[in-house]
């Protein structure tokens, strides 16, 4: 490159450029520099405008140095910054303005909510077991929530199981219009929030072949006045088990063993008669009292009962595997249901449901 008047221009903006930047001690000069060098109507930026005038030779040669001019300036405005930024920080600490040895402010961090804490719990004792967790759907149909349970809407037992209807997508059953065939065949096609999660039973049964054998969790709902025992929403966990001479033997030890695992290696199990519609017979299932030796009146867990229901079982009605195009000669099973919620407050001695969703964090941290 041939020394032109446009090259020493370049070579003394650079000197006193590199000797402005050094003198600059602060972020104000740093910006004002940035703008008097580098900004628009800059001093570099003008020498590279004034390239357009020049020979093409010339100014390919010129306008290549001028470029890599401008970069490690750029590249030294940074650097500058850098240093300036340590420089203030090292003269606060011997100011003693900033402690460096302070601990950091921690992060808050989250945590697992109760019911989702003692939900794990439960499906973990299932997956030991054998069991594969499925889900269903929260908003469910009438037909499988409750007709095809062997519960027709003209059965007394609907009343366990107050609902919550909805009226957008399929229309709400008209209660004024009796009940009978016709009530049945126009509620079997309405939508509802689940009240349980006995109806995956029927809809995985529709999907599978024996041997069968899971665990379903799940959110459900109940159009219930709320107490220190009763949500309107509530978690549950389904059990079905289906396979040839699966008999109530298995029911017991299975539930058994889960009670073992999640109350401690001591508790028993207590079936007692039941009745769901669904299953055949069907039981109610109690665990020793694991607070008291089970005859303490003032037991807060069992109030001297010495038992604690945590769940309903039984063995799935012929009907229903019937239903599912099983043959019911061949193949037997057993279902039961149980509210994590329920099981959540026997393991922290919580004595209101209501804890749970009342989005208290005093309440949730403790877990
Ligand atoms: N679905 C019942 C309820 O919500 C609980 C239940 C009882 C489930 C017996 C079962 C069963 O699978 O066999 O109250």
């Amino acid at each position: 490159m041939t020394t032109t008047p446009i090259t020493d221009t370049i070579t003394t903006l650079a000197a006193e450029a590199r000797a402005a930047l050094d003198a600059a001690a602060d972020e104000a000069a740093l910006e004002a520099w940035r703008v008097g060098v580098l900004g628009r109507g800059g001093s570099l930026t003008a020498v590279l405008r004034s390239l357009a005038g020049l020979e093409p030779e010339t100014r390919r040669a010129v306008g290549a140095a001028a470029n890599r001019l401008r970069d490690e300036l750029e590249a030294a405005l940074a650097a500058r910054r850098e240093a300036l930024g340590a420089q203030a920080l090292a003269a606060q600490v011997a100011a003693g303005a900033l402690d460096v040895t302070l601990p950091g402010r921690p992060l808050r961090r989250g945590g697992l909510h109760p019911v989702t804490q003692t939900l794990r719990v439960i499906l973990d004792a299932f997956t030991r077991m054998g069991f594969d967790t499925v889900e269903g759907p929260e908003v469910e149909l009438d037909e499988y929530n409750f007709e095809r349970l062997r519960i027709p809407a003209d059965h007394p037992a609907r009343d366990m199981w107050d609902t919550f209807w909805l009226s957008s997508l399929g229309a709400a059953p008209d209660r004024s219009a009796g009940s009978g065939a016709a009530a049945r065949d126009r509620d079997a096609g309405a939508l509802l929030l689940r009240t349980h999660t006995s109806p995956m039973q029927v809809r995985y049964m529709e999907q599978h072949a024996p041997p069968i054998r899971i665990a379903v969790p799940g959110r459900c709902y109940r159009y219930e006045a709320t107490d220190a025992t009763h949500e309107w929403m509530l978690t549950q966990v389904e059990l079905l088990v289906v396979d040839e001479g699966v008999s109530m033997a298995d029911l017991k030890g299975t539930l058994q063993e889960f009670a073992r695992q999640i109350f401690g290696a001591q508790t028993r199990v207590l079936l007692r008669n039941s009745y769901f519609p669904f299953v055949e017979p069907g039981v109610e299932l109690a665990v020793s009292c694991f607070a008291c030796p089970g005859d303490d009146p003032a037991c807060v867990v069992c109030r001297g009962s010495g038992w604690l229901e945590i769940m309903g079982a039984g063995m799935v009605h012929p009907e229903i595997l019937a239903a599912a195009g099983y043959d019911a000669e061949r193949v037997t099973g057993f279902a039961a249901g149980m509210g994590v919620e329920r099981i959540a407050m026997l393991r922290h001695g919580i004595d209101d449901i209501r804890n749970f969703y009342a989005n208290d964090l005093r309440f949730l941290r403790q877990f």
